[in-house]
């Protein structure tokens, strides 16, 4: 089937490849006229594992192509899906304007039907606007439909999730809107035998942000617990594994930390928010969430300069950019808090990070990046984790102990395991895990 995808970021690019592998005929439009050229020279504009092979191979086919035109790609196909981003706007409500201006667009060129497919994370009957918008704009009386089919895809897993999705949610409210998609799913529905949940579109919409709200609470959920342990001498990752263990619980997302970061949690937990608000339940639980995601960071910060007393002129090698391994996504980093604070405080600081150093630089130009994490922490008066890569969780500690001037490691990621580094000599500071308090297994 031929599928135009509007913007092209991490999840537009991901969808666009993704449907050509499984032999659909994708065009994939942006208005950022840059990243259209470098996808033209095959080139990507962001990483993410096997999405290079993945998109040049299909390009090569003839399945996937590149457009900066909503009105060629509005001619192009009958499915028009709305990846565009949804930032947070002017008091943390979802910025809707980069949504409208697609539905406006694709009204404006439209001379038969079409299916507009809201993919991007959404407020809750952002579909009525979108009908709205675009019987404005409509010359004729064309029909249409609108749908909802939100993306749970996570960055550095993208394509295997994209292949293999725990269930994909679609939103509809005509037969016609519902065939076309089931069309365009059936060969991952098949594959993956994941659940194809049909419903309308209002859920479809609320499924999106209360599934991310939940996540981001799991996860304060530990940091809190976390704190707790630091008070009374238990151990975080004794006790996840404890709870996470009850399948009521799940395992997954109860890693204490410095916070959840990333372009999705900390804006949807918002805009989830303001959602509520509007129409007259406030979710204090998940004003509570956020209060423990900005206080963890504190805290870390706290403990960092609790064992450097004084931060100015102190050498602090900082071992990952990324919000998470995988992805050289910086927005809303815990790097976006460390870094500027450190800078205030006079530090000199020394950056390591695998691939997100260039979209860093673009907002904090001029710092220095160093190639390995040893190097980089050689003759620092700290390091400080704040993204658990691979190559941070297999330095050599003798090397990292040897090459530092101070052996002190502030782990944002609980990366290592406190007793081993004080027996190795490191003053070690982690979350919610304190030295000396190891389990007697005889
Ligand atoms: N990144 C994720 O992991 C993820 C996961 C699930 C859902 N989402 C949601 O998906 C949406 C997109 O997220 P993203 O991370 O891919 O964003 P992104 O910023 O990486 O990409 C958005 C793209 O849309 C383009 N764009 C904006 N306005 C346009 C217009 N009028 N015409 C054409 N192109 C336009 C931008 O140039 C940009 O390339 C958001 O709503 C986000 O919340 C993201």
């Amino acid at each position: 089937m031929k599928i135009t995808i509007v913007g092209t970021g991490y999840v537009g690019l991901v969808t666009g490849a993704t449907f050509s592998e499984i032999g659909h005929n994708v065009m994939c439009v942006d208005n950022d006229e840059s990243k259209v050229k470098k996808l033209k020279r095959l080139e990507m504009p962001i990483y993410e594992e096997g999405l290079e092979d993945m998109v040049k191979r299909n390009v090569k086919a003839g399945r996937l192509s590149f457009s900066t035109s909503i009105k060629e790609g509005t001619e192009f196909a009958t499915v028009i899906f709305i990846a565009v981003g949804t930032p947070p706007g002017y008091k943390g409500e979802a910025n809707m304007s980069y949504v409208e201006r697609v539905g406006r667009e694709v009204a404006e060129n439209m001379k038969s039907y079409r299916l507009l497919v809201e993919k991007s994370t959404v407020i809750v009957n952002t579909n009525q606007q979108l009908k709205r918008t675009m019987n404005k704009y409509l010359e004729d009386d064309i029909p249409f439909d609108v749908a909802s089919n939100p993306e749970f895809l996570r960055e550095g897993t993208a394509i295997k999730d994209a292949f293999h999705p725990d269930r994909i949610v679609v939103g509809v409210e005509s037969p016609q809107g519902a065939k076309l998609l089931r069309e365009i799913y059936e060969p991952i529905v098949t594959s993956s035998k994941c659940e194809y949940l049909e419903m309308n579109i209002a859920s479809a919409e609320l499924t999106k942000h209360a599934a991310n709200s939940f996540l981001a609470m799991k996860i304060s959920f530990i940091n809190a617990v976390s704190r707790i342990c630091e008070m009374t001498g238990a151990d975080i990752k004794q006790v996840a594994h404890g709870i996470g263990l009850d399948e009521r619980i799940g395992k997954s997302f109860l890693y204490a930390g410095v916070g959840y970061g990333g372009s999705c949690f900390p804006k949807d937990v918002d805009a989830f928010i303001r959602m509520g608000d509007e129409v007259g339940y406030s979710l204090n639980i998940l004003k509570e969430v956020q209060k423990i995601n900005i206080n963890q960071r504190e805290h870390m910060m706290r403990k960092l300069q609790h064992e450097l007393w004084v931060l100015e002129d102190k050498v602090i090698a900082v071992l990952g950019l990324a919000f998470k391994p995988g992805t050289d996504d910086v927005r809303e980093a815990p790097s976006l808090y460390f870094i500027p604070q450190l800078l205030e405080r006079k530090a000199k600081l020394k950056l390591w990070d695998p691939i997100a150093r260039e979209k860093f630089d673009q907002i904090h130009p001029g710092l220095s990046y160093f190639k390995t994490p040893l190097e980089c922490c050689k003759d620092a008066d700290a390091v400080l984790i704040l993204t658990e890569w691979p190559e941070v969780r297999n330095l050599d500690l003798k090397k990292l102990k040897d090459v530092l001037k101070v052996p002190i490691v502030i782990d944002g990621r609980n990366v290592f395991e406190p007793v081993e580094m004080e027996k190795r000599g490191f003053i070690y500071k982690c979350v919610g895990r304190e030295p000396g308090k190891p389990i007697d297994k005889k």
